[in-house]
């Protein structure tokens, strides 16, 4: 194939025109492309002096035929020579011209129209433009007609090593960590170079160290930079300032070079233990001191950093472990010593704390140095405060009978002065606590006497607070609080639980539970109230009833017989003796009132009362003479109202009744009284068909309205 080709180029040589060429550098290049010029059919052919022979061989390469080449950067004293254009056209008599057009002609690239010479008039610079296209043709001289088509080449500038190599992206910063082994990787740097990196070494950079030996190294192609040396520490120096440098031509000399820095940080890693700053530590604190309070700060310096330099604080050991602890200040990076409980100076004047700091991000890799731990001692010296008295009890409980005398001593409080010096104690009463005064103190030896009698169904507890006084500090004052219970004492007597009123059935039966009654008692015995009831030692042959106790501690009342009437007596009266069980027992005597009424066949009680217009039976003759005397009284007022109405013409008719029932009223107002009124059974005069006149809701009236002896 390439044979084939060579022998065609052959073939079309002869018409051909023949570029010549005839600058040195050219001489390594292939400045025609055959191929190209064939399928274009361009008359105009690129070439080189003295060289077709080789051209045509290297054309079998494939060789760009329509090129030449100028070195960048050339400054001699003469324009420098491009190439030539030459066409071996036969032109006869006419002379030919050649013409150049396109990139710079004529301002960087000067034809000689007769000899075609190019010359490049300006200094090129391939880093700004690295090729430039042209035109070429040849025409007749004298009517510049064109002999040919145009045919177009390319003027490539050639490199030459004018650009050193630079480190656009410098100065660098880069971490590694301490402790690193050799060999470990740090960062990589690129610097660039301008040149041509196709064409030569010109941008062929290689990279060397010029500082920071023997602590790094640098790969010299790839630029990597790497640790030299192993366990690099820290704590000993931690920045480095590494220059490197990059030199092109391959690092040869003559090769022009760029430097550019880079600072190594060192970071840190856990390769430090904890240490102490002092081996003892002496702290003083007052023994009244306030629970939390800070006492001291012990501080363990590491020489790491971060968190590396974190420790947290214990107390391992000593004889005040329970009284204090230690807390890690992160912030500060020490630890605080402070207590938990009390002090006193009296017990204990001094502890002794073993504390530990150890750190608390171990790393492994160098757990093998040794524990990352220290220890330190602390002494701890107690100083004496003036405290305030100290009661022998937190709080007092005291019991006092409630018919305890005037000035019993009822308790006793005592305290101490906790210091040295014990001062004497006085006490007192907080009188806000004890405002009736209700109790006295001594305010020698704190017995508590009662000042006003105790009632314990007034007061069952007195919760007084009692102050203790140092005499010789007044300022030194405690308080405690004293509860006094008023125990129970049998002083009341038991009674009805409410005021009862029993209804006894005409035709009940013998036997009958007319009224069932409870007792209480204000008293608390210890074991609950037991009651005994009991009728009145001359009533105990009662003929119409009897009392039976039940479990519940209540009392039923039966009937003995049947046929009471309330015609014939209206109230019986029932004195019922209770005791109760105290000692000694206290008794009350309750009477009962058991009203006979009329009830239905099914013992409903229906009503209570004797008619209205029969008498009660216990009227005095006097009081019968004055309502018979009342009466007259009202129909001579009747008698008068009735003429002095005719009189006047009108009708004899009272249309209202209530008026008169209010005039009746009025009348006996002035007579029996207030509560007499309802003997006239009001409810009949106002409603003559109201025949069961007076029923059981009216209690009170009832029994207001019975004298005793009307029984
Ligand atoms: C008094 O103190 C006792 C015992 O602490 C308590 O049970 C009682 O409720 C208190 N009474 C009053 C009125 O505060
Ligand atoms: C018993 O009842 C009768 C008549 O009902 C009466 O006369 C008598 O006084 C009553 N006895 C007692 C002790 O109440």
């Amino acid at each position: 194939m390439p044979e084939r080709l060579a022998e065609m180029l052959l073939d079309l040589w002869t018409p051909l025109i023949i570029l010549w060429i005839t600058l040195p550098p050219c001489i390594f290049m292939a400045p025609m492309n055959h191929s190209q010029v064939l399928m274009s059919g361009s008359p105009l052919e690129l070439n080189r002096l003295g060289e077709e022979q080789r051209i045509l061989n290297r054309s079998k390469r494939g060789w760009v035929w329509n090129q030449m080449f100028v070195l960048e950067e050339f400054s001699g004293p003469e324009p420098i020579l491009v190439g030539r254009l030459h066409t071996d056209l036969d032109p006869g008599s006419k002379k030919i011209k050649y013409i150049l057009s396109g990139d710079g002609a004529g301002t960087i690239f000067q034809i000689n129209d007769v000899t075609g010479d190019i010359h490049a008039i300006k200094r090129l610079d391939r880093e700004e433009k690295a090729e430039y296209t042209l035109t070429a043709q040849a025409v007749d001289w004298e009517t510049s007609k064109p002999l040919e088509p145009p045919s177009e080449f390319i003027i490539k500038v050639q490199d030459i090593n004018d650009n050193a190599p630079e480190f656009l992206n410098g100065p660098y910063h880069a971490t590694v960590p301490e402790m690193s082994i050799l060999g470990t990787s740090v960062t990589n740097v690129t610097a660039t170079d301008a040149d041509d990196p196709v064409y030569g070494n010109s941008a062929k950079l290689v990279y060397s160290i010029l500082e920071g030996q023997p602590y790094f190294s640098i790969e010299p192609e790839t630029a990597i930079i790497k640790t030299a040396l192993p366990n690099m520490d820290r704590e000993a120096k931690e920045e480095y300032l590494v220059v490197i440098q990059a030199k092109d031509m391959g690092g040869h000399s003559g090769g022009l070079s760029g430097t550019t820095t880079l600072t190594v940080t060192l970071t840190d890693v856990n390769d430090n233990p904890p240490k102490f700053a002092q081996s003892l530590y002496h702290f003083s604190v007052p023994e009244d001191v306030v629970l939390g309070t800070a006492i001291g700060r012990v501080k363990a310096n590491d020489q790491d950093i971060g968190e590396n330099a974190q420790s947290s604080y214990d107390i391992i050991d000593g004889d005040g472990t329970a009284l204090f602890e230690i807390t890690s200040d992160a912030q500060a990076q020490d630890g605080i010593i402070r207590l938990r409980k009390p002090l006193d100076f009296e017990t204990k004047k001094s502890y002794t704390l073993k504390v530990e700091a150890a750190n608390v991000h171990i790393d492994p890799r160098f757990s093998s140095r040794g524990p990352f731990k220290d220890t330190a001692t602390v002494k701890i010296v107690v100083e004496d405060a003036d405290e305030p008295p100290v009661f022998s009890s937190p709080t007092y409980l005291l019991e006092v009978h409630e018919n305890a005398a005037l000035n019993s001593v009822i308790g006793q409080v005592t305290a101490r002065d906790p210091d040295i010096t014990s001062s004497p104690i006085r006490f007192s009463i907080d009188r806000h606590t004890d405002l009736e005064r209700q109790f006295n103190i001594n305010a020698d030896d704190g017995k508590i006497t009662l000042a006003t009698p105790l009632d314990r169904e007034l007061s069952m507890w007195h919760n007084i607070t009692i102050i203790a006084t140092e005499i010789r500090n007044h300022s030194q004052i405690s308080r405690v609080p004293v509860a006094i219970k008023v125990l129970d004492v049998n002083d009341n007597a038991p009674e009805f639980a409410s005021e009862y009123e029993a209804f006894l059935c005409e035709n009940g039966k013998p036997g009958q539970v007319i009224q069932t009654v409870s007792a209480m008692d204000k008293d608390d015995p210890k074991n609950g109230h037991y009651f005994l009831y009991s009728l009145l030692p001359e009533m105990v042959n009662n003929p119409n009833f009897t009392i039976k106790k039940n479990e519940d501690n209540s009392l039923s009342i039966l009937a003995k017989h049947n046929g009471f009437n309330r015609q014939k007596q209206e109230v019986y009266l029932l004195p019922i003796v209770i005791s109760d069980s105290g000692n000694p027992p206290l008794s009350s005597t309750s009477t009962l009132t058991i009203r006979v009424c009329g009830c239905s066949n099914d013992g409903v009680v229906q009503s209570c009362n004797v008619e209205a217009y029969v008498l009660p039976i216990g009227l005095s003759m006097g009081a019968l003479i004055a309502i018979l005397a009342c009466i007259i009284l009202l129909l001579v007022i009747v008698v008068l109202f009735v003429t002095l109405r005719r009189h006047k013409n009108e009708p004899l008719i009272i249309k209202d009744d209530e008026d008169v029932r209010e005039n009746i009223i009025r009348y006996d107002d002035e007579g029996g009284g207030e509560e007499d009124t309802e003997a006239f059974d009001i409810a009949t005069l106002q409603n003559p068909d109201g025949i069961n006149g007076f029923l059981p809701h009216h209690r009170r009236g009832l029994l207001g309205g019975i004298s005793p002896d009307a029984v």
